[in-house]
């Protein structure tokens, strides 16, 4: 990997990445949340798929394809990692060779790259993490409550210092590449809808890692399975959902996971030229269809 060893940091594209220790945090699923958020503002939009094991962004996207020859979905330019630094543009069947090289070029031609990465470590790995001008990093709220009996995720990261020292050093690599910062928001997700709901604020173990690493706390999305359930039919709670599109009228969970997707996006502030982005559709949804969950 010693191609990538000097980043130079695109000068236009902001640079969105996904990353945490723990598989199954929801990576995927809120990379390609984000991405569609900024599509329908009208962004140009590069989604990165560097998990060349699962491939969930990629799975994802080609879903989303699928169901674009029916309706208006909008699409990001996607690239999936071929093993190692290449990466495929898939739509041209471009390759390159170098991560580097890829971002150069993309970030020359979009407002913003989504870069999607797998929980293992590696040079590759560390080195994308200083390209991030906003690196969002999901908790699993299962996990806490699972094996702790407790609801502070701060556990999560207190087991894995590795990360927070991973983060350290992308730092460290991107001042000194260009001297900017990374904005490092920890999003709590994957917990139960009602706690949630509750909105309890995190716990005085987070709040205490948060100032210690530097990052900064977000609510994410709550468990559920209208999550999952979008996945297979390459649709966002950003998308038109109707019988069209979803095979069954939309309901209160999708109304639900709406609201708390434009809650993630607001609080991710995103400094890319707009203060307000697009309310989510909720007005196909009538008011029978609300009353089932
Ligand atoms: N908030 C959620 N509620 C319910 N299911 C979810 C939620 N987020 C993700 N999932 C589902 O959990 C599985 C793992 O999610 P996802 O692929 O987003 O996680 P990941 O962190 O990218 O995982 P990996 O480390 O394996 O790449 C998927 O089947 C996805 O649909
Ligand atoms: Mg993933």
């Amino acid at each position: 990997m010693s191609s990538e060893s000097s980043p130079q940091p695109p000068a236009s594209a902001h640079v969105i990445v996904v990353g945490s220790h723990k598989d199954g945090a929801g990576k995927s699923t809120i990379a390609m949340h984000v991405a569609v958020a900024l599509l329908n503002g009208g962004l140009r939009v590069a989604t990165i798929d560097l998990d060349a094991q699962h491939k969930s962004l990629t799975r994802y996207v080609e879903n989303r394809r699928l169901g674009a020859a029916q309706s208006d979905l909008t699409l990001p330019t996607h690239l999936v990692s071929t093993g190692g630094s290449r990466l495929l543009v898939e739509d041209e069947g471009i390759e390159f060779f170098s991560v580097v090289d890829a971002v150069a070029s993309i970030a020359a031609t979009h407002d913003v790259i989504v870069v999607d990465t797998p929980a293992s470590d590696s040079d590759l790995i560390r080195f994308v993490h200083s390209l991030a001008d906003t690196l969002i990093t999901p908790l699993d709220g299962r996990l806490d409550a699972d094996a702790h009996g407790s609801n502070d995720p701060a556990l999560q990261i207190v087991e894995t210092q590795h990360y927070g020292e991973l983060v350290q050093g992308a730092r460290q690599r991107r001042s000194r590449a260009d001297g900017k910062p990374i904005d490092w928001v920890v999003v709590r997700n994957r917990r139960s809808s009602s706690e949630s709901r509750d909105a309890r604020p995190p716990g005085a173990g987070l709040n205490e890692l948060a100032s210690s690493l530097g990052f900064r706390c977000v609510e994410g999305l709550a468990e559920r399975a209208v999550y999952g359930e979008l996945f297979a039919r390459g649709l966002t709670v950003l998308d038109r959902l109707d019988q069209a599109t979803l095979g069954a009228p939309p309901n209160l969970a999708h109304v639900t996971a709406q609201r708390e997707v434009a809650g993630l996006i607001e609080g991710l502030a995103l400094p890319i030229g707009r203060t307000q982005w697009p309310s989510p559709p909720i007005a196909p949804f009538g008011e029978h269809d609300l009353l089932k969950t």
